[in-house]
C-alpha cells in the first residue's frame, strides 16, 4: 500500500533554517522513499490569517516555491501546489466547520496564546475568525487528500490531533459505516523537529531569532551564525555541549561522527568562535548548492508558475471527486423524483463506483491532455491529442461526458482499448451526468 504524506508551509516571510529542518527537508526525504505518495503545498490561505500585506504574501509564495524546488523537491514525483489553486479546500473547510465543536477550537494553542496576551482586557481583542478557525482550514488541507502522515514541527502536532478529531466526527456522522476520511498522523524528526533560534528559544519569525535559509545569500547566513548566543567561556575553557543550542543546530546538519567529535572538542576547550565556524561549514555544505538553484529559479518565476499549474491539476483530479462524494454524504444532492429517491440513491452509488473517469493533465511538452480511465483507475480507455489551451481539453471532456459515445467520431482522441468497451463506458458516463 502506498502511504500518502502531506505537508504545507504558511507563506509569510521567507523561510528560515527552522522551516527547512522541521518541514521541508523531512518532507522531501519522505517523498523520495518508495511506496510514498507526496503532497506538498503552499498554505497561502493560511498566510492571509497572519498577514494583510499583499506584496508580502506575493513575495513569500514565490520564495517558498523556489525554496522547495531548490531543496530537491521533484515535481514529477510530488503533487506540488498552492492551496489557493484548489477551490475544493475552502469548500471542504465549510463542511468541516459545521461539525467542529467550538470548544475544540477554544483549546487551540494559537488562539489561547492570543487571548492570554489580552489578559485583563477584552480576551478576543485582535482575534479574527481566520485565526480562530485556522485549525479547521488545516484539517481540510489534510483530509482533502486523505493523507496518512503529516510531517510538521511539534508546534503543529495539536493541529493534526484536531484534524483527526474532526475527521472522526465527520466519518461518524456521515460515513454510514465506512470511513470517508483517513485519520492522519503527525510525524516529526524527533531530534530536530523544533530547531532553536539564535537566542535558544524556538526558531521563529515572531521571536526575531531566525537564521535565514537562502535570503541574503551566503553572507546573511554567516552573519546570523555569528549572532548565535553562547555562554562567555573563553577559548581553552571546557564547555558543556549538552544544553547548548549551538550544538543542537550543529546536530541538525552533521553526521553522527561529526556530532561526537564536536562534543569532545568543546569539552576539550574548543573556542566558541571556532565552533561557529564549524557550524557554518556543515550548514553551508548542505545549503550552498541549493542556494545556487534558488537564485536561478527566483530569476525565472514563470518556470515555477508552470510547475504549480501542473500541480494544481493533479491535486484537483483527487479533490474534485472526493468533494462530490462528501457533498453527497452530507445531503447536498441533486433533486430527483421523490418516489424514486431511495432506489435511485443506491443505484447511483453502485453506478458511481463502476464509472470510468476523465483525467486532465499537462505534459512536459507544455500541452494539455485528457484521458479516460476505467473504474478503479488503471485501465486506459482513450487518450486525447495535446491542446495548446487547457480549456479546449476541458471542453472536449465536457462534451464527451454529455453526449457519450455519440461524440466519439469527432473527438480528437485515440482509443487505447476495445471500441465497444470505450463506447459503453462513455455512454454510462453520459447517462449518469
Ligand atoms: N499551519 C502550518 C504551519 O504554520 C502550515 C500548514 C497549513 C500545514 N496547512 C497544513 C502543515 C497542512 C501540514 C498540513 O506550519
Amino acid at each position: 500500500m502506498t502511504v500518502r504524506v502531506l505537508t504545507g508551509i504558511t507563506t509569510t516571510g521567507t523561510p528560515h533554517l527552522g522551516n527547512y529542518v522541521g518541514a521541508i527537508r523531512p518532507a522531501i526525504a519522505a517523498s523520495r522513499r518508495p511506496g510514498v505518495e507526496s503532497f506538498l503545498f503552499l498554505a497561502d490561505y493560511h498566510a492571509l490569517v497572519k498577514c494583510d500585506d499583499p506584496a508580502r504574501v506575493e513575495r513569500s509564495r514565490v520564495a517558498l516555491a523556489a525554496t522547495w524546488l531548490a531543496a530537491g523537491l521533484d515535481p514529477e514525483r510530488v503533487t506540488f501546489y498552492r492551496q489557493s489553486d484548489v477551490p475544493e479546500i475552502p469548500e471542504l473547510t465549510w463542511l468541516l466547520t459545521c461539525v467542529t465543536p467550538k470548544g475544540l477550537m477554544n483549546r487551540a494553542h494559537a488562539y489561547k496564546a492570543a487571548t492570554d496576551a489580552n489578559a485583563g482586557g477584552e480576551p478576543d481583542d485582535g482575534v479574527t475568525m481566520g485565526l480562530f478557525c485556522y485549525p479547521v482550514l488545516m484539517a481540510a488541507d489534510i483530509l482533502m487528500f486523505n493523507a496518512h502522515q503529516v510531517p510538521v514541527g511539534k508546534d503543529q502536532f495539536q493541529h493534526i490531533e484536531m484534524a483527526r478529531d474532526i475527521a472522526q466526527r465527520f466519518n461518524h456522522l456521515f460515513g454510514n459505516g465506512r470511513a470517508l476520511f483517513v485519520l492522519p498522523e503527525a510525524v516529526g524528526e524527533e531530534s530536530t523537529a523544533l530547531l532553536p533560534g539564535l537566542d535558544g528559544r524556538k526558531m521563529s519569525k515572531s521571536y526575531d531569532n531566525t537564521i535565514p535559509l537562502f535570503d541574503g545569500g551566503a553572507k546573511a547566513l554567516q552573519q546570523a551564525i555569528a549572532r548565535v548566543v553562547t555562554d562567555s567561556k573563553l577559548p581553552g575553557e571546557p564547555k558543556e555541549p549538552e544544553g547548548s543550542h549551538l550544538v543542537v543546530l550543529f546536530d541538525a546538519f552533521a553526521t553522527a561522527d561529526e556530532r561526537a567529535a564536536f562534543r569532545a572538542d568543546l569539552r576539550a576547550g574548543l573556542a566558541w568562535g571556532e565552533a561557529k565556524k564549524r557550524l557554518h561549514d556543515v550548514i553551508e555544505r548542505e545549503i550552498g548548492p541549493q542556494r545556487a538553484r534558488y537564485d536561478e529559479l527566483m530569476a525565472h518565476p514563470e518556470r515555477i508558475e508552470e510547475q504549480l499549474q501542473i500541480g494544481a491539476a493533479k491535486a484537483r483530479a483527487i479533490a474534485t471527486p472526493l468533494l462530490a462524494q462528501l457533498r453527497q454524504a452530507v445531503g447536498l444532492r441533486r433533486f430527483q423524483a421523490l418516489g424514486a429517491a431511495p432506489a435511485a440513491a443506491t443505484k447511483d452509488k453502485s453506478a458511481a463506483e463502476a464509472l470510468a473517469t476523465f483525467k486532465q493533465y499537462r505534459e512536459s511538452d507544455g500541452l494539455f491532455y485528457f484521458k479516460l480511465v476505467g473504474p478503479g483507475g488503471d485501465a486506459l480507455l482513450l487518450q486525447s491529442r495535446g491542446f495548446e489551451q487547457g480549456r479546449d481539453a476541458g471542453a472536449w471532456v465536457a462534451r464527451l461526458k454529455k453526449e457519450g459515445a455519440a461524440a466519439l467520431a469527432e473527438a480528437p482522441v485515440t482509443l487505447s482499448a476495445d471500441e465497444t468497451a470505450v463506447r459503453s463506458a462513455l455512454d454510462k458516463l453520459a447517462e449518469a451526468a
